[in-house]
């Protein structure tokens, strides 16, 4: 049994609660908040009535001596509480995005390596049986991509946060885009130029709306375009995807459609193709059940997760260089 301690219990903390919960070899040991009534009321909801309740999580280390720590969190909060984990010799389960800035994510990657212990951030939709299976079918139908589009377009009312902040879309979002096209492509972002805007219509403070077009090792382009405040005709929270190789063309509708058109004969204007269709693994656990997994086989084994912080930083960098980008109206490169 591993002893999971969870620091914030907002409305992702206690989705967590009931994932860590679930789980046959986890047992919550304890709930910190920065509000302990919060973490309180999350504990006794969920039938914990006797764990460790706390509004400091070094205190809460010391009393619980947890296996690994899960933060759930508001993004400026990632680093203090992954830091003082790590720092305790803890493994960390993070919720996405890493970190508010790259400076704080490097200084995160880097408490990982000066412990030795796991940091792995949970980019929930990574676990997604159809997106593995998108990718397996770009992998064996159509080779080595050099062109990888992506679409997603919803009207999301969500008033709150998210109506207020800058970037909306870009900070809140596409993070899960940018990370499964870099799951998909298996290539690190070289560049980006990217343009943020806010439609007339829009009801967000901040641009809600965004086009860009990043540069991926081996000369591949990957561009995304996408908007918060598109009424009518909405695309998949997972986007529209069409992927181009040498050997034909792969699409996802981000739903259950996914299928390539194969070239079987060259020499006329138009190669002759097959159509390729495959069906997603339906044993694949989704969202955090699948990354609560893929954190524990890791601990278990020392395989690496996918989300693992090394991994996970490439995805945050893409959201920033795209945001500084905008903000420059340059081309500017993704270093690491
Ligand atoms: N994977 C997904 O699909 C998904 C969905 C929603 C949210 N999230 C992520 O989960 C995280 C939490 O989101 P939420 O919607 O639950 O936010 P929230 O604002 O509802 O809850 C955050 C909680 O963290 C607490 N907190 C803040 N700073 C703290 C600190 N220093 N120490 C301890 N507690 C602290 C707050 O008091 C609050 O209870 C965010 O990073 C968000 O991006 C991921």
């Amino acid at each position: 049994m591993f002893k999971a301690l969870i620091v914030g219990a907002g409305g992702m903390g206690r989705a967590w609660g009931d994932n860590l919960k679930k789980n046959p070899e986890t047992e919550i040991v304890g709930w910190v908040d920065i509000r302990p009534e919060a973490a309180r009321n999350a504990a006794l909801e969920r039938e914990l009535n006797d764990i460790f309740i706390s509004d400091d999580l070094g205190k809460a280390i010391m009393e619980t001596k947890p296996d690994f720590v899960v933060d759930v969190t508001v993004p400026e909060a990632h680093h203090d509480v992954t830091l003082t984990a790590l720092n305790a010799g803890i493994p960390v389960l993070g919720e996405k995005p890493m970190a508010a800035s790259m400076e704080q994510a490097k200084e995160m990657v880097a408490a990982a390596e000066r412990s030795g212990k796991l940091y792995m951030v949970s980019q929930s939709r990574r676990y997604d049986a159809r997106l593995h299976a998108y990718r397996k079918l770009i992998d064996q139908a159509i080779g080595e991509i050099g062109i990888l589009n992506s679409d997603f377009y919803i009207g999301a009312h969500f008033g709150g946060f998210r109506d207020e902040m800058p970037s909306p879309l870009v900070l809140d979002m596409a993070i899960h885009t940018f990370d499964a096209a870099r799951y998909l492509c298996q290539r690190k972002p070289l560049a980006v130029y990217c343009e943020e805007f806010n439609p007339t219509w829009s009801w967000y403070k901040g641009d809600s709306s965004a086009t860009a077009i990043f540069e991926m090792e081996g000369g591949l382009r990957y561009t995304y375009r996408g908007s918060w405040c598109a009424e009518g005709m909405m695309t998949s929270w997972e986007c529209e995807w069409r992927a181009v190789g040498p050997k034909g063309t792969a699409i996802w509708d981000g739903e259950n459609l996914i299928k390539a058109e194969q070239v079987v004969e060259t020499g006329g204007f138009h190669s002759k193709t097959q159509e390729v269709e495959i069906l997603p693994d339906s044993m694949t656990p989704g969202g955090i059940s699948g990354s609560l997994l893929d954190f524990l086989n890791a601990l278990k084994t020392g395989a690496t997760p996918m989300g693992e912080c090394h991994d996970n930083i490439q995805s945050l960098a893409m959201v920033f260089g795209a945001i500084e980008s905008s903000h420059s109206k340059q081309r500017v490169k993704i270093a690491l």
